[in-house]
C-alpha cells in the first residue's frame, strides 16, 4: 500500500523569462519565452512524493490571489491533496521573477509574500490520520512545529529541509525532528555564517536531538552523521541540464523512503537517484522521475 506523506511549508510561484544575454543595466529587453511554474521546498517535495507513487498532502499558506490559485491548481494537477493549502483573503502570495540566460545563469528576484498569518491553529486535528511521515521546511515554523509535535505523539518519523533560517527557527524545530537534512547554505546559516568542518557542524546539529544530521552538497553528493558515524555518498553521474529543485525533490524522496521502511543509507541512495534524474531534465517538477524510472536507473548502477 502506498504511504501517505504530509509536507508542510513553502509554496512559491516562479515566473521565468528566458533571454539570450543577461541584462546588465536598466532598459527594455525581449524574452524568448515565458513560463509560470510552482516552486517552494515543501510544495515541490510533495510533488516528488506523488510522482514516486506515494500519497502526498501539502499544508501551507498563500494569498487568495492569482498566484495562490495557480499554485493550488498546479499541485492538485500533480495529484497532491491541497485541502490544507490555505489562501488568505487580503494576503499576497510569494512570487519570484527569474531571468535565465542562454548559459543557464539566473537572476532571481523573490517577493516573499505579505500579510500571511503565521498561526497554524487552523490545521485540522486529523491531519496526520493515516499518515506515515512528516516533512517540514523552515519557512513556516508554526506549521512545521505543530505537525512535528503531533507526529511525535503518534510515533511517526519527521524530516526537516534545512535551508538558511534564523537561530530561533532552528532551535524550535530541530528538537522535534528525527532527520535534519540541510543544504550547504542552510548548514552555514545554522553554524552562524561559516562552516569550519562539515562533520563538526553536523555533530552540533545532532546535539539538538536529531538521529540523522545531513548536508546535501550538490554534485558532490550527500554527507550524513548518525549513530554509526559519518557517511558520504557521491552524486550519481547524470547529464545535468537543470538543478532547480534538486534539494526539494531529494527531501520528498527521502521522506517517502523512510516511511516505506528503508534504512538511512538505502534512503540516501534512493533520493540521490531521484534528484540526479531530475537534474537531467528541465524544470523543478516536470523532470521528477516515476518510481519505475528510478528503479530502472538504480538497477543499471549495480
Ligand atoms: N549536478 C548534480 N548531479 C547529480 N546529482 C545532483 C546534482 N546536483 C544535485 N544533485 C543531487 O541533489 C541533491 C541535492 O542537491 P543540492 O544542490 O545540494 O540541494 P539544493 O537544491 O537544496 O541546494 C544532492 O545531494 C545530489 O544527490
Ligand atoms: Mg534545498
Amino acid at each position: 500500500m502506498s504511504k501517505h506523506i504530509v509536507c508542510v511549508g513553502k509554496s512559491t510561484l516562479d515566473q521565468i523569462w528566458p533571454v539570450g544575454d543577461m541584462p546588465t543595466s536598466g532598459g527594455k529587453f525581449r524574452a524568448a519565452g515565458y513560463l509560470v511554474l510552482g516552486g517552494g521546498m515543501a510544495a515541490t517535495a510533495a510533488v516528488a512524493v506523488a510522482r514516486l507513487g506515494g500519497e502526498a498532502s501539502f499544508c501551507g499558506r498563500a494569498g487568495n490571489d492569482g498566484a495562490g490559485h495557480m499554485m493550488q491548481q498546479e499541485l492538485a494537477d500533480y495529484g497532491v491533496d491541497v485541502s490544507q493549502f490555505k489562501l488568505f483573503d487580503g494576503a499576497r502570495s510569494s512570487v519570484s521573477a527569474i531571468i535565465v540566460d542562454r548559459n543557464g545563469e539566473r537572476m532571481i528576484v523573490n517577493y516573499p509574500g505579505g500579510d500571511i498569518p503565521d498561526s497554524a491553529d487552523w490545521l485540522r486535528d486529523d491531519t496526520l490520520n493515516g499518515v506515515s511521515a512528516v516533512l517540514g521546511d523552515v519557512r513556516w515554523m508554526e506549521g512545521a512545529a505543530r505537525l512535528y509535535q503531533e507526529a511525535r505523539k503518534r510515533n511517526l518519523p519527521t524530516v526537516m529541509d534545512g535551508e538558511a533560517a534564523s537561530a530561533t527557527i532552528f532551535s524550535t524545530l530541530l528538537p522535534l525532528v528525527d532527520h535534519a537534512i540541510f543544504s550547504l547554505p542552510g548548514l552555514r546559516s545554522f553554524s552562524g555564517g561559516r562552516i569550519v568542518d562539515h562533520a563538526e557542524s553536523l555533530q552540533a546539529v545532532r546535539l539538538r536531538g536529531c538521529k540523522v544530521a545531513s548536508v546535501t552538497l550538490g554534485a558532490q553528493g550527500v554527507l550524513w552523521l548518525d549513530d554509526e558515524g559519518l557517511h558520504h555518498l557521491r552524486a550519481f553521474d547524470t547529464p545535468v541540464v537543470d538543478t532547480t529543485g534538486a534539494g526539494d525533490v531529494f527531501h520528498g524522496a527521502y521522506t517517502l523512503a523512510i516511511a516505506e521502511g528503508m534504512r538511512v543509507a538505502e534512503a540516501m541512495r534512493f533520493s540521490s537517484a531521484v534528484a540526479a534524474l531530475k537534474c537531467s531534465h528541465h524544470g523543478g517538477r516536470a523532470g521528477i522521475p516515476t518510481r519505475e524510472e528510478v528503479n530502472q536507473f538504480l538497477e543499471q548502477q549495480k
